[in-house]
């Protein structure tokens, strides 16, 4: 069976990525957020991207136009109930996705294959929620989602073969690079990212260089795009304290631990980019100045 019909589960900052790559792909995609305000502040975003890319000269207006009509919001889940494939970009809260992976599994037909985008809770755990085991991945996707080629397919040691296959050809279809890996918390990407990060932050800790000069380092001496910690900011730092703390219970290794100041700065708020404020001052966002600790 050929995906066709999709369905986004959250449409925020990933959802709303994903809804966008695939609906520019030629997918029929419905995408489902808990308030019209938030289905509405979704798809502006998503209007929003695509009119950039007209005017750059990425898209046309038609292929924008179509793009467009491809893509349906709604606030009920049962609107996702003919869908081929669900991609599920939701909070990172265990209980949540089990509740929601629970109903899903009630309305859908048994073909439809259910997909995570979580990038550290257990796809097992939550594909254990339902009775199709066999037919739940994981697609991680890379923010910001229209840019970043890489999908990293995940399967379970309960996915079937067909189902996983056809996974690592729907990302090609987004026009992707895919990876296969399995259910080990962080995948790959993770598990090679998240201990950078963390060692950046103690590397500040300990006064080894400035804010600036850790992130020129990276950024200048290894052709890095972004320093660590403007990408801490970027990736946001409540998201990377959750993910270091679902991988150190996982391997009871000190490189996933979170520092203490990512600790502290979480739990002041100063959770990045979005926040205004992280290793880096967004009051002035085209001109970030480096915070003092
Ligand atoms: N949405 C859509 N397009 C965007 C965008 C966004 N949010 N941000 C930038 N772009 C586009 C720009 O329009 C531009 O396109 P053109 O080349 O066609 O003009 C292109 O990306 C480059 O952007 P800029 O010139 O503005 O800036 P840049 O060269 O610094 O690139 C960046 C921005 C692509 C974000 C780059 O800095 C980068 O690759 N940074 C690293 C990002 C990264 O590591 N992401 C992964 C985070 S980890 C994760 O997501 C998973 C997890 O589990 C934590």
């Amino acid at each position: 069976m050929a995906i066709q019909k999709v369905g986004l589960v959250g449409c925020g900052l990933m959802g709303s990525g994903i809804a966008q790559v695939a609906a520019q792909s030629g997918f029929d995609v419905v995408v489902r957020e808990v308030s019209p305000e938030l289905v509405d502040k979704g798809l502006k975003g998503i209007e929003k991207n695509l009119a950039r890319l007209v005017e750059k000269g990425t898209l046309t207006g038609e292929q924008r136009d179509q793009a467009r009509a491809r893509l349906r919001g709604t606030t009920r889940l049962e609107d996702l109930a003919d869908r081929d494939l669900i991609v599920e970009a939701i909070i990172e809260q265990l209980p949540a996705k089990i509740e929601l992976y629970g109903a899903l599994d009630k309305l859908c037909g048994p073909a439809t294959i259910f997909a995570s985008n979580t990038s550290s809770i257990s796809i097992t755990e939550m594909a254990a929620a339902t009775k199709r085991p066999g037919r739940f991945v994981g697609l991680h996707f890379f923010n910001p989602v229209p840019v970043m080629k890489l999908v990293e397919v995940i399967r379970t040691i309960a996915t079937e073969e067909s189902v996983f296959e056809e996974m690592v050809a729907f990302g090609q279809r987004l026009g992707k690079t895919t990876v296969r890996t399995s259910d080990r918390t962080g995948f790959i990407v993770n598990r090679l990212l998240v201990p950078y990060l963390l060692d950046a932050i103690r590397a500040l800790e300990e006064g080894v260089g400035s804010i600036v000069d850790i992130d020129n380092s990276m950024k200048l001496g290894c052709g890095y795009p972004m320093g660590p910690l403007t990408l801490l900011d970027f990736v946001g730092l409540d998201t990377t304290y959750y993910i270091a703390n679902i991988m150190f219970d996982e391997f009871k290794e000190r490189r996933f631990a979170p520092p203490a100041l990512l600790k502290r700065m979480v739990l002041a708020g100063w959770n990045g980019r979005k926040a205004g404020r992280g290793f880096y001052d967004y009051a002035d966002p085209q001109n970030p100045k480096p915070m003092k600790f």
